[in-house]
């Protein structure tokens, strides 16, 4: 293994700007992944080595879910040794960050459910990245134009990146929650970055996704590429510069980043990037400053709470969208018996209830510390009443208008024409993980869209994510009330937020996904598929998806959109569907894959993933049942 420099000569390297790169960089020097070369120590690449994935598993004494089976194996190895969900869950996720760094690491952030067993309490944190105090409302228009930037040149800028909360999240839950320390939480990352793991098609199909990008710098073409293009299926790929990374956060804890070495290598990568001499992609820079790092600070926050057909359904409230969005949804949906309707009947419903509910998190979600967020109304049933009323026999026209969920309500609220979806991503993760205790973790966590800004961070082997450009560039009209116009300070508002639901008290289910603002759409289907067709979860998260977002059409996977029900959806209610290409490139219209896991009672836990989706996710038990 080759000896790194100390930190500090490391970060002399950094200090590069747009203006002035010197072509040594593109060289090896300091960049430090390794292929292939050496020989792999077979406990940090059993995973890769012979273990199959597996979509479901059955069994006592804990259970993970991730889209990777190195990282749910760390999850479980975590439990196996005495920890409980929060490790696990922590282990997983920092575990993900190297094997899958497109949607995962230190660079990111994400959101948090919690069951408690000891308390019976459903906690979430909110680890979502704050815009640098330098935001502004116009930070995403063109000067010159007044115009919004192009969605996706805008993310591919260090202008987009956040304040990385990821690392200050897994700290939080582990000081709050956890039961071993930091240090002990990061091994089997450190250990799978340092030995190595096997690029497989999902990690390919990433990288070729985002390769301008990653090639517009030599610290992600070192490390993530070859000769121009992904590395093949089977590499075994080291990061050292990541096994470093969490082994000084390990030893120094979060402010290693915060307040420290990392966060002032993070600062200058972002603001002065180091980019590959010619490449004319990067043309803004970063804002951010260490007292942005400094300030940032993970809040414990109440879960949303709505009843759906006698379960509590707890999810993430705002800046997340998720927990409103699907609330409001379910309250729209429960006055009509799904069960008992006709399936196209009960589809139907289910698509305007998300076309509504979608009209209403547009008008009205932001940072809660910098907007009004009416959560209250946005989740009272009186309120879903009114939105409910305006759904007839034919599907609505989007865009649909936002109703008013500020009390009282009064009978049916507008259908007016209101405001179109704006652009957004879909990619990131979701990790779902339990303990012998009955502990619950629920994490959707990511650095945004496909590799999130492009940028590693030099020497420190992780991608910086891109989350600002959740914010929307410019209010639908201008002048007009936005709630989620970037500021600093001000959090992007987030689809992210996975779900625990109870029954009288007791874990049911949980279940999260990727996808963007499809993560909504993913869930709400899944929960409709569950609890009111009666599938059982690994059924429920296979099934094809169709997802209405108050546009015109609703995105439908091949199954879906081939279907006789689909066929029955337009020629009966007057759907419209636009085919969802996937799992295959390309990825932006792929549906977000999803993890759950449903409590079989008397400790028996099944954990589900994605049998297919992005080539399938990997459910793992501690113990697992006879039979399974
Ligand atoms: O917070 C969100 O809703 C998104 N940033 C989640 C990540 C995602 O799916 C976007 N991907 N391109």
């Amino acid at each position: 293994m080759r000896r790194l420099p100390a930190v500090s000569a490391l970060c002399g390297l950094a200090a590069l700007t747009i203006a002035s790169v010197p072509a040594a960089i593109t060289s090896p020097a300091g960049a430090t992944a390794s292929l292939a070369a050496a020989r792999p120590r077979p406990a940090a690449v059993r995973a890769a080595a012979g273990e199959q994935k597996q979509a479901v598993a059955v069994g006592t004494g804990g259970a993970v879910a991730s889209m990777d089976l190195g990282a749910s194996r760390a999850g479980i190895d975590v439990l196996r040794q005495g920890g409980n969900a929060i490790d696990a869950a922590v282990a997983t996720a920092s575990t993900l960050g190297v094997t899958n760094p497109f949607v995962a690491g230190p660079g990111g952030g994400g959101f948090m459910v919690i069951y408690l067993a000891r308390t019976h309490q459903v906690v979430t944190l909110d680890g979502r990245e704050n815009c640098p105090q330098a935001c502004t409302a116009g930070m995403f228009t063109d000067a010159k134009t007044g115009q919004p930037l192009d969605y996706t040149n805008a993310s591919e800028q260090p202008l987009s990146t956040g304040v990385p909360s990821m690392v200050a999240t897994w700290a939080k839950a582990l000081q709050l929650y956890g039961t071993r320390s930091f240090a002990a939480d990061l091994r089997p990352a450190i250990a799978t970055a340092e030995h190595g793991f096997r690029v497989d098609q999902d990690f390919q199909q990433l990288t070729e996704s985002g390769l301008p990008v990653l090639q517009a710098y030599p610290a992600s073409s070192w490390l993530l590429t070859k000769d121009g293009g992904p590395l093949p299926v089977g590499t075994l790929l080291r990061n050292p510069d990541l096994a470093r990374t969490y082994r000084l956060l390990a030893r120094y804890g979060p402010s290693y980043l915060y307040d420290g070495p990392l966060g002032r290598a993070i600062v200058r990568a972002d603001d002065h990037p180091a980019i590959t001499p010619g490449n004319m992609l990067i043309t803004m820079p970063g804002i951010m400053t260490t007292s942005d790092l400094r300030r940032y600070a993970v809040r414990v926050q109440p879960p949303t709470r709505v009843s759906y057909r006698g379960l509590d359904i707890y999810s993430m409230a705002p800046p997340s969208s998720s927990g409103s969005t699907v609330g409001e949804a379910l309250n729209i949906l429960s006055g009509w018996n799904l069960r008992s309707e006709p399936r196209a009947t009960a589809l139907f419903h289910y698509l305007e209830a998300s076309r509504l509910a979608f009209a209403d998190r547009n008008a009205y979600v932001g940072d809660p510390r910098y907007v009004q967020v009416p959560l209250r109304g946005l989740l009272d049933p009186a309120f879903a009443a009114t939105r409910r009323c305006l759904v007839g026999s034919t599907a609505l026209t989007s865009p649909v208008a936002p109703g008013d969920p500020n009390p009282p309500y009064h009978g049916c609220g507008s259908s007016a024409a209101g405001q179109p979806l704006p652009p957004e991503g879909m990619h990131t993760n979701n990790i779902v993980t339990t303990d012998r205790w009955g502990n619950i973790v629920a994490y959707t966590n990511t650095i945004n869209f496909f590799g999130g800004s492009g940028m590693t961070v030099p020497h420190y082997g992780f991608l910086l994510n891109d989350e600002m450009t959740d914010f929307d560039f410019a209010p639908p009209a201008p002048g007009a009330y936005d709630p989620n116009l970037p500021a600093g300070g001000k959090q992007p508002r987030s689809s992210m937020g996975p779900v625990i639901a109870l029954d009288h008290g007791q874990p049911a289910f949980t279940v999260g996904a990727a996808g963007g603002s499809t993560i909504i759409t993913t869930i709400l289907q899944i929960i409709m598929n569950h609890v009111d067709f009666g599938m059982p979860l690994p059924q429920a998260l296979a099934a094809p998806r169709v997802r209405q977002r108050n546009s015109a059409t609703s995105l439908a996977e091949p199954d879906f959109y081939n279907s006789a029900l689909a066929r029955q959806l337009t020629s009966q209610f007057g759907e419209q569907f636009t085919l969802s290409t996937g799992p295959i490139l390309p990825l932006d219209y792929y549906p977000g894959d999803a993890t759950g896991i449903q409590f079989l009672g008397r400790g028996l836990a099944e954990a589900v993933a994605e049998p297919v989706r992005l080539f399938g996710g990997s459910a793992l038990v501690v113990h697992p049942a006879r039979g399974h």
